[in-house]
């Protein structure tokens, strides 16, 4: 049985296959119970402090609401409003939020400083979204397509749009841990990050599974069972959103691509999506779309990570 207590929630690749498969089995039972109506306070009286320095929707109000389903209680923390935003120290506020609650959830920019802010905290950090990695969405998409596919092992990932931001690389983490090939579509300058795109080959390796990187969208979604895109200027770059608009041309996921892909794909999304830029109406509305089950998963592989790192 994984030990997860006390762990932090960085990045997908800091944990084995049986570890994401544990946690994804932790998220189904969290769910059952959730849909049950039967009270689960694995959390009662533990406190998560939450700092965003990004916007949020689903994010904040899934880890909150866990949190109060497991009988604790989530301090939303806007980093416009406490003192890191006024320039003290991510390792000061580490050490003080760490002897008021029990575990850190943080959405920010640079990775480093989730590590930062993970190394002089004393309770587990939980990585909420970076520049870099978002992966406790991408353990929610995993459990979406678990349900939805009644296995990983063996289907056929694919992602069109922009390889260099936090959902592709933690989904090429995610998938090539669970055994799953993934195939990714780019422009030209838009390509995964070489250090993370490296490590999830040799993770793919050992797990038998191919990583494809190509700037042909029709050659990456050829016989896919899922579908994946997100949007084209993510938090933070929105001075680029012109030249973005440009360089996505022709990586848009439409009707005419998804005919490539297997008949029963499916559709993911993490949300917010821009219908008519990264995704057509018809798609995201359409009937393969498993997007508002996916965003309603991350409630429920929250709540088994925060089991599992915060629980007695
Ligand atoms: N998918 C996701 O992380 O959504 P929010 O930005 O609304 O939290
Ligand atoms: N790539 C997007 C994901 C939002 C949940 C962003 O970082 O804005």
């Amino acid at each position: 049985k994984p030990k997860f207590k006390g762990k932090d929630f960085i990045q997908l690749s800091d944990f084995s296959t049986d570890e994401i498969l544990y946690l994804l089995n932790e998220a189904i039972e969290m769910k059952k119970l959730q849909k049950q109506g039967k009270p689960h306070p694995y959390l009662s009286g533990k406190v998560l402090g939450m700092i965003f320095e990004k916007s949020s929707t689903r994010t904040r109000v899934s880890f909150e609401v866990g949190m109060l389903q497991l009988g604790g209680h989530a301090i939303f923390l806007s980093s416009k409003d406490i003192q890191l935003g006024r320039g003290e120290s991510i390792s000061d506020t580490a050490k003080v939020l760490s002897r008021y609650v029990d575990g850190l959830m943080i959405r920010t920019f640079s990775h480093d400083s989730v590590e930062e802010l993970a190394e002089h905290a004393t309770v587990p950090v939980i990585n909420g979204l970076t520049d870099l990695q978002h992966p406790t969405q991408v353990l929610a998409d995993l459990l979406t397509i678990l349900e939805h596919k009644g296995k990983l092992s063996g289907l056929k990932m694919c992602y069109i749009g922009d390889g260099n931001n936090n959902m592709t690389h933690s989904l090429m983490e995610g998938a090539m841990k669970v055994g799953m090939d993934i195939s990714i579509a780019s422009p030209p300058g838009y390509l995964p990050n070489g250090n993370i795109t490296e490590k999830a080959i040799k993770v793919g390796k050992q797990t038998g599974c191919a990583l494809l990187i190509t700037n042909d969208p029709l050659e990456a979604v050829k016989g896919a069972d899922v579908i994946v895109t997100d949007v084209w200027t993510s938090m933070g770059q929105e001075d680029e959103t012109e030249k973005r608009l440009k360089a996505f041309q022709g990586f848009q996921v439409n009707d005419e691509l998804c005919k490539l892909a297997k008949e029963d794909f499916i559709f993911l999304h993490c949300l917010p999506a821009h219908r008519g830029e990264e995704v057509t109406a018809e798609v995201i509305d359409g009937s393969h779309s498993v997007v508002f089950d996916e965003a309603e998963n991350r409630l429920h592989a929250q709540k088994a990570i925060l089991k599992l790192l915060l629980a007695k």
